[in-house]
C-alpha cells in the first residue's frame, strides 16, 4: 500500500484527468484470474528446429534493416528448450494461468494441412501444456500472434487475400482437436489492429507491406472472417466436449479529447477509438454486426472524394454480418497507453500517410514515457477504456490479456525496476476501480511479459519482462526483477491489502 501511495503521488495526472482519485486498498472478486503472457516468436527460438517452417517474422528479421541492431528471434529466450524453467517462473509468482501462443509453422511448416502436422512441433506444445497442467497452471492459448507461414504470405499475399482463411481454419481445427482437452481459453488472433495497420499499412512489422490505403482494410476484413470461422468451428465441434472459451484479443489506446468542451475534438476522439477498437469490436460485439457507422461514412466520403466508385473499406454481405456477429465468449483486451486527440480533417487523398481517421495525436508533457516511444504511463486511461467497452459492446466479461511497461537494454540491467512496479500497481488499481466502482465485468489481468523477449522491430532493445533475460549468455539465464516479487504479492493478496 505504501508503494501504491508513493507511485500514485508520482503521477501528476495533469489537466487531462477529470476523475483523479488516490490509490486505495482493495481486493479483487473471488476467482479473479491473474496471468502473464508471452508469444511464440518472441520467446521460443528454434526458428528452423525439428522441421519448423519459415514464418514472415523469420523472413522479416533476417532482412537487413528491418529490426534494430539486426536482432532476430532465431534463439530469443530459447524457450523451445527451456520451457520447464519458464513454468517454474510462472508458479514462482503464484500464477495459475499462463498465456502463450502457438507457432503455426512449427505445426504446419508451409501453413497448409497437406504438409503436416510436424510431429516434433506438436510434441513441443504437448510437453509445454502438460508441464503447465502438472504445475497447476491453466493454459490460455493464442493461435495467431503474428508469425504467419511465409508460404501463405507468398502464395496468397497473406491476410489481404481470402485464400488464407481456409488454411487458418484448418490450423485452428487441428489445434482445438489436439490441445483443446487441456486449454480453457483460446484467443484466435492477437491484436489484429497491429497485424493489419503496422504489418500491412505502415510496413514496420512483417510482412512489411506499406499500403495504408487498401491492404490494411483487406487484412482486417479477412482476419474477422477467419476469427469467426474458428469460433464457429469450436462452437460446433468442440464446445460440448471441451467447454472452453474462445475469443479474440483486441488492443486499443484510450483516446482523450484535447479540448473536452470542443465538439469536434470529442468526435475526433471517438473516431480514433472507432477506427482502432471499433474496427474489430463492432462487427463481433455490436448489434449491427458491422464496421462502426462513422468508419463506413468517413471511408465512403473519402473514397468518393478520391474519385473511387466504391469505398476503400470492404463491405460485409448480410450473411457475413450474421456469421461474424456474436463470435466471442468474452472480450480480450490488450492495453498500454493513452493519446490526446484533436480533430484534423485531411481533405482528399494525401500521399503517403493517409490518416483516414482525420485526427492529430498528442501526449501530455507531464506523462512519463517508457522505453517504447509509444508507451506513456496513463493509468486512468485503462479505466476509461474498460468503461467504453462496457457501454458500447454489451457489458461483456473482459479479460485483460496484456498490460505492461518497457525498460531499455542498459548496463547494468534494471533489476530494481521501480517504474515497472509503479506501472503495474497504478494500472491494476484502475482495473480494480473499474470493477468495484463502475461495475465493469473484468475477469482477468495479464502482465506482459513473463520475461524480456524479442520486441518485434525493436529487437531486444526494449525489455518488458518481470524476469530479466541475459541475451548475451548462450544459456539465456532468467533472473527475477523486483516487479516479479511485487506482482507475486498482489496475486497472493488478490489485490492490495489494508
Ligand atoms: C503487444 C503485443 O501483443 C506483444 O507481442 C508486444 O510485445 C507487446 N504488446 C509490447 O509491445
Amino acid at each position: 500500500l505504501f508503494l501504491g501511495l508513493v507511485c500514485g503521488a508520482q503521477y501528476d495526472y495533469g489537466a487531462y484527468d477529470h476523475n483523479r482519485d488516490a490509490f486505495r486498498p482493495g481486493r479483487f472478486p473471488d476467482g479473479f484470474i491473474w496471468s502473464t503472457a508471452t508469444a511464440s516468436y518472441q520467446i521460443e527460438g528454434g526458428w528452423d528446429a525439428d522441421g519448423k517452417g519459415e514464418s514472415i517474422w523469420d523472413r522479416f528479421s533476417h532482412t537487413p534493416g528491418k529490426v534494430d541492431r539486426g536482432d532476430t528471434g532465431d534463439v530469443a529466450c530459447d524457450s523451445y528448450n527451456k520451457y520447464r524453467e519458464d513454468v517454474q517462473l510462472i508458479t514462482g509468482m503464484g500464477l495459475r494461468y499462463y498465456r502463450f501462443s502457438l507457432s503455426w509453422t512449427r505445426i504446419f511448416p508451409d501453413g497448409t494441412s497437406t504438409s503436416g502436422p510436424n510431429q516434433a512441433g506438436v510434441d513441443y506444445y504437448n510437453n509445454l501444456i502438460n508441464e503447465l497442467v502438472r504445475n497447476g497452471v491453466t493454459p490460455m492459448v493464442t493461435l495467431y500472434h503474428w508469425d504467419l507461414p511465409q508460404n501463405v504470405q507468398d502464395t496468397y499475399g497473406g491476410w489481404v487475400s481470402e485464400g488464407v482463411v481456409q488454411h487458418y481454419n484448418d490450423y485452428a481445427t487441428f489445434a482445438f482437436q489436439t490441445f483443446g482437452d487441456r486449454v480453457r481459453y483460446w484467443l484466435t488472433f492477437n491484436e489484429p489492429w497491429a497485424v493489419c495497420y503496422v504489418g500491412y499499412g505502415l510496413g514496420m512489422h512483417a510482412p512489411g507491406i506499406q499500403d495504408e490505403r487498401n491492404s490494411t482494410y483487406l487484412c482486417a476484413h479477412n482476419i474477422l472472417k477467419a476469427h469467426a470461422g474458428a469460433w464457429h468451428t469450436y462452437d460446433r465441434n468442440f464446445r460440448a466436449d471441451q467447454s472452453g472459451q474462445v475469443s479474440i484479443t483486441l488492443n486499443s489506446d484510450w483516446a482523450e479529447p484535447r479540448d473536452p468542451d470542443r465538439a469536434a475534438d470529442v468526435m475526433a476522439a471517438d473516431r480514433f477509438l472507432q477506427f482502432y477498437l471499433g474496427w474489430f469490436a463492432n462487427p463481433i460485439y455490436s448489434e449491427t454486426g458491422d464496421y462502426p457507422a462513422v468508419m463506413k461514412e468517413t471511408m465512403l466520403a473519402k473514397s468518393q472524394a478520391e474519385g473511387l466508385r466504391e469505398s476503400r473499406l470492404p463491405q460485409f454481405t448480410q450473411e457475413e454480418v450474421n456469421f461474424i456477429r456474436g463470435t466471442s465468449d468474452f472480450f480480450g483486451l490488450n492495453h498500454y497507453t493513452t493519446r490526446i486527440i484533436e480533430d484534423n480533417v485531411v481533405v482528399g487523398a494525401a500521399p503517403g500517410y493517409t490518416n483516414d481517421r482525420d485526427v492529430a495525436q498528442y501526449t501530455a508533457p507531464e506523462w512519463t514515457r517508457a522505453q517504447s516511444q509509444w508507451l506513456y504511463e496513463v493509468p486512468w486511461g485503462l479505466r476509461r477504456l474498460l468503461n467504453f467497452i462496457k457501454l458500447n459492446y454489451g457489458d461483456p466479461e473482459v479479460l485483460v490479456t496484456e498490460n505492461g511497461r518497457s525498460d531499455g537494454d542498459v548496463t547494468p540491467p534494471v533489476m530494481q525496476d521501480r517504474n515497472r512496479i509503479c506501472y503495474y500497481i497504478t494500472y491494476i488499481d484502475e482495473v480494480l476501480k473499474a470493477i468495484s466502482e463502475d461495475g465493469v465485468k473484468v475477469r482477468a489481468y495479464t502482465a506482459w511479459s513473463l520475461m524480456d523477449n524479442f520486441e518485434w522491430a525493436r529487437g531486444y532493445t526494449e525489455r518488458f519482462g518481470l524476469h530479466y533475460v541475459d541475451f548475451n549468455d548462450p544459456n539465456r539465464p532468467r533472473t527475477a526483477k523486483q516487479s516479479a516479487g511485487v506482482y507475486r504479492d498482489i496475486v497472493a493478496n488478490n489485490g492490495f491489502p489494508e
